[in-house]
């Protein structure tokens, strides 16, 4: 197998970034559920809560990372020609599709760190994941925001924090 695309096909590492990036997106999404739906109101869950959402962020600051190399690497690649490549806007409507999905693999991340780096106290991205210093903080943190329930997805796409009602 070529690590390169070809006219036809596309290379192994293409590959590679394209099930890395699907494999850690889908252990990031059910994680940050998992994080946000788990209760802290003991010692025990704050520290547990704290230790899901850093590995949450970890995952998530690794696909940004890896995003970014795949895109410098679809960059430096020859794209293999469409199925339909005669058919104009069916392939500029699948390039344009392909370049809305690099930008939110960059993007979601980003703003999930806005998110962190704006909240005091909030649980950190790497290391110490399980101090009891750290769950006193992220309690602090937690307490003191507003119970809503906006569009899930809209929080989704965009790590948009709860509003005050
Ligand atoms: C592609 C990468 C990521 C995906 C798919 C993702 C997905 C999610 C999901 C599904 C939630 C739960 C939202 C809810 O239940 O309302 C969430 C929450 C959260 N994520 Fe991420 N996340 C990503 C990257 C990151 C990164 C890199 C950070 C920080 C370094 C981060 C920080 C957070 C925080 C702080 C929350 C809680 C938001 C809140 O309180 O409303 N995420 N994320």
């Amino acid at each position: 197998m070529f690590r390169s695309n070809t006219q036809t096909t596309y290379g192994s590492v293409s590959k590679v970034f394209h099930w890395l990036t699907a494999l850690l997106i889908l252990t990031a999404f059910p994680l940050g559920i998992l994080a946000n739906g788990a209760p802290f109101a003991t010692g025990e869950e704050i520290v547990q809560k704290a230790w899901l959402f850093s590995l949450h962020k970890a995952v998530g600051v690794t696909i940004f990372f890896t995003a970014l190399a795949r895109i410098l690497w679809a960059i430096s690649q020859k794209k293999p020609a469409g199925l339909h490549s005669d058919n104009k806007l069916e392939t500029f409507a699948a390039e344009a599709v392909h370049w809305r999905l690099y930008i939110s693999m960059l993007m979601v991340p980003l703003s999930g760190w806005l998110h962190h780096a704006a909240s005091v106290g909030f649980a950190p991205t790497l290391g110490a994941l399980s101090s009891q210093a750290l769950g006193a903080d992220f309690f602090d943190a937690t307490a003191t925001r507003q119970p809503v329930s906006p569009p899930i997805l809209r929080r989704l796409a965009t790590h948009t924090p709860p509003q005050a009602p």
